[in-house]
């Protein structure tokens, strides 16, 4: 790829140092703060309309049309073809769901869920990983790692060995659901469970791959989030290339909530959209950093310059009274998300709210998408209970249009749903009934 087409850049304004797209760096060596990746659009050929990539949609055959991500690869233009991965991730689902809307208290029809759980490792993560995994290729390397609640370890174990890189993934102990943990290990990673949480494994991978340069798979990793961006180009499409008028995403590293900001943002540089939609961030109330910050500590995005010393002063505070996170939607047990920052700047873009939901918010609204035929993980059910806070609280009219991101699919952590269930932890729960192997009896209970 062209040098001037595409660069890595500082976001922060005062620092702002910019390198070329083959450096492996994820945080800038001169400031440390995060990069992005970036575009010289008056040399990328993009199209007039969204619209005009709908032609891909007929070419199954060719495996970069298929690919949700690569279908919008003008979008997204930081190497040529022949570096770019795909296992035919994106195929998601964007499903009007009139239960979620009754439950949430909005007009039938205006409420749509964005079903990620149909991508190939089931989780959106595979969105972002065909984008770094080009990047990993365009790079040559060899060997990979990430810190993970579950979902990244298992993306990124499956995308290591379709492109023949050595996997590690760092977990944290005790807390990742079993359906994630059984990936990676299927998937011939090697795994580590380091005796502390998320944010201990976080710490801990980004210095062992500096020392020994491996490549990683954070979300840290600006060629990540670029192709996260591609499930807001999905939304659109499927709306028939309408933008809806709220985004609303669970918040634990932060990755998501920052690709759809960036989404945006581009997207309406380029005159592809009218208007950019408003973002809610959803956080569990175990693990509310975000929320914290935003609602209560006032942190804004101020053009780039973030007041570093109310972050620091809040993780000092977390540190002196030892708090750790804790959720049952454990792929958001997230007490220190890498891209904070850049989060901020998504909710400058978006016009955003944050807030937080507890575990029982979680548990119910994951079982009334799962009603629908949709089953999710914990997590993502934390973006349609935070909608119900705002639609309660007047934040969101029940006639717009909402797009709630489910980002893992239900089978991830299967021992959270028989719980909520068999032991009726909820308003919901569908418990078995035990019957006696006797035809009149079973015949009795059913009519
Ligand atoms: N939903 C699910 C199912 C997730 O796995 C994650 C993050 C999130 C939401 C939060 O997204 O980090 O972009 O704000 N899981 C990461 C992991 C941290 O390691 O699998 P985010």
């Amino acid at each position: 790829m062209d040098k001037n087409f595409t660069y890595q850049k500082c976001i922060n304004p005062d620092c702002g140092a910019e390198f070329d797209i083959s450096q492996v760096l994820f945080k800038c060596p001169m400031c440390g703060d995060l990069l992005d990746c970036r575009y010289n659009w008056d040399k990328i050929k993009v199209p007039k309309k969204l619209s005009q990539l709908q032609k891909r949609w007929a070419k199954r055959n060719n495996t970069l049309d298929f690919s949700g991500v690569w279908r919008f690869r003008e979008l997204l233009n930081f190497c040529d073809d022949k570096f770019k991965v795909s296992i035919g991730e994106g195929q998601t689902i964007l499903q009007q769901n009139d239960d979620v809307a009754k439950y949430v208290n909005m007009k039938e029809g205006n409420l749509f869920v964005q079903y990620e759980g149909l991508n190939p490792s089931g989780s959106f993560k595979d969105n972002g990983m065909a984008a770094a995994f080009s990047h990993a290729k365009l790079t040559n390397a060899k060997s990979c790692a990430c810190a993970s609640t579950g979902n990244t370890s298992a993306s990124m174990a499956l995308y290591a060995h379709s492109c023949g890189l050595k996997a590690t993934v760092f977990i944290g102990s005790g807390k990742i659901a079993f359906g994630k943990l059984s990936q990676a290990m299927d998937y011939g990673a090697k795994t580590l469970q380091i005796s502390g949480n998320f944010d201990d494994c976080m710490k801990q991978v980004q210095d062992v791959c500096s020392k020994l340069s491996i490549y990683l798979l954070n979300s840290l990793n600006p060629f990540r989030l670029e192709g996260q961006k591609t499930i807001i180009y999905r939304v659109i499409e499927q709306l028939g290339w309408q933008e809806p008028d709220w985004i609303i995403v669970p918040g634990g590293n932060l990755g998501n909530s920052s690709a759809f900001g960036k989404a945006f943002l581009e997207l309406k540089q380029l005159n592809l959209i009218d208007r950019i939609p408003r973002l809610a961030v959803i956080n569990a109330t175990g693990a509310n950093t975000l929320t914290e910050l935003v609602n209560d500590k006032k942190l804004v995005w101020n053009s780039g310059l973030v007041n570093q010393q109310i972050i620091d002063k809040y993780y000092s505070d977390m540190t002196a009274r030892n708090f750790r996170p804790s959720t049952i939607a454990t792929a958001i047990e997230i007490s220190k998300p890498v891209n904070l920052k850049k989060c901020l700047r998504a909710i400058d873009v978006c016009n955003g709210v944050v807030l937080a939901v507890t575990d029982e918010e979680i548990k119910d609204a994951k079982a009334i998408v799962g009603k629908f035929g949709l089953g999710c993980e914990p997590a993502s059910a934390a973006s349609v209970a935070g909608l119900k806070h705002l639609i309660s609280n007047g934040t969101i009219s029940p006639s717009e249009r909402v797009v709630c991101i489910l980002t893992g699919h239900l089978l991830k952590d299967p021992n959270l749903t028989v719980d909520y269930h068999t032991k009726r932890q909820g308003q919901f729960s569908n418990p078995p009934i035990e019957v006696p192997n006797d035809l009149d009896k079973i015949i009795n209970l059913i009519k």
